[in-house]
């Protein structure tokens, strides 16, 4: 939610920053803007409503000299996404430009307290009184990184800042609260971002903040400290991908690059989890004791990441007879769940910033449960605040539609199951590695998935057309069903709706009419026989009322053949691990038939790859 770029070096900030931003445009793109030093003195800001393009465009060909500056793309909390809400805000002087990523919670009585004093406050946004509050304590003497400080403590809510001013060239300070702010150490020059990718194509070698610091760089390095001023250290590391990750490598948008990412995501994610026939949880910080005593699992996530909670439920339950809930990550705190030290809380966030979700980890250990981060950014927020991460390594991924982060989150779930099957002996050493060897084929078979989708392009520019799009399946078909018609939604803007084939006809069946699209996730007649012949049966009564079908089934399966009329077929699959292969069809179906319909695969409309509010 919201990219941010900072930069102080030897090169022309205006092109570092511009380049950041459309490395982090993923993040937020509905309005723009950059602040810029001369370092005689001035400070230039431009921003713009709409995509960096527009802002590029207003920028058009002058040159802009300086080597200091920062750069925001918005994702709009307070304010339309209008130029004037539009990110650096400025001083009443025109001295100190703010971007900002979170929501200020208490800005409404700061600006009132602002305005009486008689600031002019220009924009509806709530970052707008950062800027002033710094106005008046570096008027009155304080240098920008202890003003900044100051403000901090103020502040309620979310929030990573970065602020320039006119007489501190050279100098970027930010900070941070619940939302990230990292720090690209090159030679001679130094970076800040929400995210690496802005700066990998300097530097691989970056420091993480932790909560409440405040950051102030120069182009020869930081320096760290807490809200009192107190300084602290960062935690140094290095960047474990490349710049190749974060490009579109010849693909036409990132989504597809991502997709076809999918075998190496779960290759990646199983690497080294199994020596000498056992589960090795390596970020595992929890003694195997209280994995042995857990009496209870809940899965918190959103979106997708709750998706792949879904089909873990099933994994974890069969492998080790624990309970599993899975949670809307948004709802669960506020319902008070019962846990205890007996409970294992599974969070599965790809960004590990989700506000939700983090919130969720934050309720989970107040009350004493272990927490567990499946998460696919090193350092993130939420395996920082839990007791234990398993990281999928995926590297970034830029379409704002998960895919490739999915299929490694399922992945780390079956690991957990397996994991936990072992401490807690529900089953054997050599059973756990079978288990674990038919996960090790996956990436082959989606692999061959992915050779054959061809004809699922076809398709999407047949029904692109359509108002609206049914998903329907049954045990781990339900979930991968959900996951299907979110893909549809967000991509194509269309009406689009999951439902376990089995509750269609307690009131959904009333939405089928002639000519309806309706994907059917068909479950192998290998793994539970008897309920390949119920969605069989679903799949008649919906014919019967004039729906299209579109069935997704493993390769052989006859008896399916004659009631679809358009036949997507997945390899044969052990039943657990379906998932893996029936829910690439349906992520190209989603790209596909956005594209026909003339969309922004990447960049779905009112949408932000990390959802840094609550
Ligand atoms: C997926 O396509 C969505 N963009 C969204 O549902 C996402 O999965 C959700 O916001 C959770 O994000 P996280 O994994 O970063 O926590």
């Amino acid at each position: 939610m919201c990219g941010i770029v900072g930069y102080v070096g030897s090169q022309n900030a205006l092109s570092v920053v511009l380049d950041g931003l459309r490395r982090l445009e993923y993040r937020g793109y509905d309005s723009a803007g950059v602040a810029l030093l001369d370092g005689a003195g001035g400070l230039l800001t431009q921003r713009k409503a709409g995509p960096l393009g527009n802002l590029e465009k207003e920028l058009g060909d002058a040159p802009h000299e300086g080597n200091t500056g920062i750069g925001h793309t918005r994702w709009a909390t307070h304010g339309a996404p209008t130029d004037r809400n539009a990110h650096p805000h400025t001083d009443c002087h025109h001295r100190v430009a703010v971007i900002h990523n979170g929501i200020i919670e208490n800005f409404v009585p700061l600006r009132a307290e602002l305005e009486a004093r008689g600031h002019e406050l220009t924009s509806e946004t709530d970052t707008e009184v950062v800027a002033h509050l710094l106005e008046e304590l570096t008027r009155d003497g304080a240098a920008l990184p202890d003003a900044m400080r100051t403000v901090c403590q103020r502040l309620d809510g979310a929030f990573t800042l970065l602020a320039v001013h006119a007489d501190a060239p050279g100098v970027v300070v930010g900070a941070r609260r619940n939302s990230p702010l990292v720090v690209g150490l090159g030679e001679g020059e130094t970076f800040l971002a929400s995210d690496v990718a802005a700066f990998i194509a300097h530097t691989r070698d970056a420091v993480e903040l932790g909560q409440d610091q405040v950051v102030t760089v120069t182009r020869d390095g930081y320096t760290l400290t807490d809200f009192a001023g107190t300084e602290v250290a960062g935690r140094q590391f290095r960047i474990d991908w490349d710049l190749a990750a974060a490009e579109k490598g010849g693909h036409p948008y990132f989504m597809l690059k991502e997709i076809e990412e999918q075998p190496a995501a779960v290759e990646d994610t199983l690497r080294g989890h199994l020596a000498g026939g056992r589960i090795v949880l390596d970020e595992e910080r929890v003694d195997e004791q209280v994995l042995r005593d857990v009496d209870k699992v809940f899965v918190v996530a959103c979106g997708t990441a709750y998706h792949s909670g879904l089909i873990a439920k099933y994994a974890i339950e069969h492998w080790t007879r624990v309970p599993v809930e899975v949670e809307m990550a948004s709802e669960f705190r506020y319902r008070d769940p019962v846990l205890d030290r007996a409970t294992l809380v599974v969070a599965i966030s790809q960004s590990g910033e989700t506000a939700d979700t983090l919130q969720a980890v934050r309720h989970a250990r107040e009350q004493k449960a272990t927490v567990l981060a499946i998460c696919n950014t090193n350092g993130a927020q939420i395996p920082r605040e839990s007791d234990a991460v398993l990281y999928t390594r995926c590297g970034p991924e830029i379409g704002v539609a998960a895919t490739k982060t999915f299929m490694a989150q399922i992945t780390a779930s079956y690991l957990i199951g397996l994991g936990l099957a072992q401490a807690r002996g529900t089953k054997y050493e050599d059973e756990v590695a079978a288990e674990f060897d038919k996960l090790a084929r996956m990436p082959e078979l989606i692999g061959q998935v992915l050779t054959t989708v061809e004809p699922v392009r076809e398709l999407a520019r047949e029904i692109a057309g359509s108002k609206a799009v049914l998903f329907l399946g049954r045990h781990l078909g339900y979930p991968v069903a959900l996951e299907g018609a979110l893909k549809l939604k967000e991509l194509a803007y269309m009406h689009a709706e999951g439902f376990p084939a089995g509750e269609l006809k307690h009131g959904p069946i009333a939405l089928i009419e002639d000519g309806l699209p309706v994907v059917v996730v068909m479950p192998s007649p290998h793994g539970r026989p008897v309920l390949h012949g119920k969605v069989l049966s679903n799949i008649q009564e919906i014919r019967a009322r004039g729906a299209r079908t579109i069935v997704i089934a493993e390769e052989g399966d006859a008896d399916v053949r004659p009631y679809a009329n358009h036949l997507i077929e997945v390899p044969r699959t052990p039943t657990l691990l379906s998932p893996l292969v029936t829910t690439v069809p349906l992520q190209v179906l989603a790209a596909e038939i956005a594209q026909a319909r003339g969309y922004d695969v990447d960049k779905p409309r009112n949408l932000a790859k990390s959802v840094t509010v609550e």
